[in-house]
């Protein structure tokens, strides 16, 4: 076997400390199967207020410059799992809040400082200790700093010269770009506000940072990273990532079948798998109807939503189809939280039909794992999604996901086929209520017949999604970053 990797893993999300969506469960998910794979993983997370204080063993303090001010970081370092250990950094000014980026839509005022500074003290921290690892991976516009800080900086270390960063883009529509004189602020060299930098639209972008600087840029699903490069799902940067084409890749995430799988999941009614799937899910269905008040009429099915109920996701497709909803032979049972009109939206539904519509607006664990189990249908009609993690979650529980073909739903969805039985959910290409109803509709249709959605369901829970091979795809990207310096 070729040498062990010590990869430097920033990223403002890790579960069970901070997760806003997807990229927490990734946080913690990734390294832990590099872990397995036997390379180490160092991760740097912000210590936010909830994560409480010690997080961990002190390891030291650096000075870390962003801005004027004269600012220390405090590390706390705590064993996460084989081979992975996770270091807080502190900064109680910046990151001791009860958010990790703003309260509601509000952003804080100086995120353009905060990650600056969680990008900057993860260098800090090896050149302190005279420690180097191989590459640095980072996570999303708030860690697009670290390439940048390495390449002016830290280029000419004695401890952390050329070193590679892998970047990996989990949103694009979050591009962290902020006013103009950002470089001046944090004393960054002059010329990296130019538009072969970080310059962005008059503006600077984080984002683009960790695109041009990085050695290997990835997304989360080949689909995903075709898409971006396109003037309608670019935002902007389709121009940017065409030109580093040939440096950009799609990685589909994995699952942690650890959290996610009912043969294990200490959180649901009955455990269950591909042998006794019906049993299980029938008891499962059972409980979800119980939680959410809805009567038990098992013959109707139930679909379930469990989302941030933004635009991006295409909650106002579902919340504007109302009428056509109600006509249908179904249930709907939501869990999220997210923009007020859709939430209205989806109230309203519940107020025409309480019977069979039911919402609970929070963001709640248990009741994620809940729908999981207990629906029969799951439904993801995204504007776009980079890769997505609940439709592979609803597939291991024989929950058929009903998905608009976009991003990464479609390299992890494949379309019910009438001929042949093969497949795993139903897709569809309009992202508007006739194409979420047409899908609707043929799932409705095969579920009357009982051995067929059976099969549909047994094709689900056999695909394997855990992490192993992506880990194994993203060492390939670490060795490749590192032949490149
Ligand atoms: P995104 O990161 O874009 O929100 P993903 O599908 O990648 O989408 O990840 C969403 C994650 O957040 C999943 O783990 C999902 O279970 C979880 N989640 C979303 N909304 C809620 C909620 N209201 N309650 C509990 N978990 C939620
Ligand atoms: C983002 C994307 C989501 C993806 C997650 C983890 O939040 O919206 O599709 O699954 O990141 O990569």
């Amino acid at each position: 076997m070729s040498t062990p990797l010590h990869v430097a893993f920033v990223t403002p999300e890790v579960v069970p400390f901070m997760k806003t969506g997807g990229l927490g469960d990734v946080g913690a998910a990734l390294p832990k199967a590099l872990g397995r794979l036997g390379h180490r993983v160092t991760i740097f997370l912000p210590r936010y207020a909830a994560i409480g204080f010690p997080p961990g063993a002190f390891a030291g303090s650096v000075h870390v410059p962003v801005d004027a001010v004269h600012r220390s970081a405090g590390f706390y370092r705590r064993e996460l799992s084989e081979n992975v250990e996770v270091v807080f950094v502190e900064h109680p000014p910046f990151f001791d809040r009860p958010h990790a980026y703003g309260a509601g839509d509000r952003d804080y005022q100086d995120n353009r400082l905060r990650f600056a500074f969680l990008a900057r003290a993860s260098i800090e921290y090896f050149r302190s200790r005279g420690e180097r690892p191989h590459v640095f991976h980072a996570h999303d516009w708030q860690t697009g700093l670290v390439p940048v800080y390495l390449k002016s900086f830290y280029w000419d270390d004695p401890t952390l010269h050329r070193m590679p960063t892998v970047f990996t883009i989990h949103n694009l529509a979050y591009q962290g770009n902020f006013p103009a004189d950002t470089p001046s602020v944090l004393g960054l060299p002059w010329n990296l506000a130019s538009g072969d930098a970080l310059e962005f639209h008059g503006g600077v972008s984080y984002m683009k940072g960790g695109v041009m600087f990085s050695e290997l840029v990835n997304t989360v699903s080949p689909q995903y990273a075709r898409e971006i490069q396109t003037p309608a799902m670019g935002y902007g940067f389709d121009g940017i990532l065409r030109s580093r084409g040939a440096d950009l890749s799609g990685i589909v995430n994995g699952v942690d079948y650890d959290e996610w799988d009912p043969s294990v999941d200490p959180l649901i009614a009955r455990k269950y798998g591909p042998q006794d799937v019906v049993a299980g899910k029938a008891a499962c269905k059972a409980d979800l109807l119980k939680t959410f008040g809805l009567a038990q009429t098992p013959d109707l099915p139930v679909i379930g939503i469990v989302s941030r109920l933004v635009r991006l996701k295409g909650h106002d497709i579902v919340a504007d189809a109302w009428y056509d909803l109600l006509q249908r032979p179904l249930r709907l049972v939501v869990v999220g939280t997210g923009e007020p009109a859709i939430q209205e939206g989806f109230a309203t539904l519940a107020e025409r039909d309480p019977s069979r519509f039911a919402m609970r607006f929070v963001y709640d664990e248990t009741l994620a794992h809940k729908v999981e189990a207990g629906a029969d249908m799951f439904l993801m009609p995204s504007r776009f999604e980079p890769c997505g993690l609940t439709q592979m979650y609803s597939l291991r529980y024989g929950t058929v996901p009903i998905v608009r073909a976009t991003g990464g739903l479609v390299d992890t969805v494949e379309p019910y086929q009438a001929s042949t039985g093969e497949g795993t959910g139903f897709r569809f290409d309009h992202a508007d209520g006739t194409g979420m109803m047409w899908a609707i509709d043929q799932a409705l249709a095969l579920w009357k017949d009982a051995p067929a959605w059976r099969k549909l369901m047994r094709n689900g829970m056999s695909r394997d999604f855990s992490w192993g091979r992506s880990a194994e795809q993203y060492v390939d990207l670490y060795r490749r970053a590192l032949g490149r310096v």
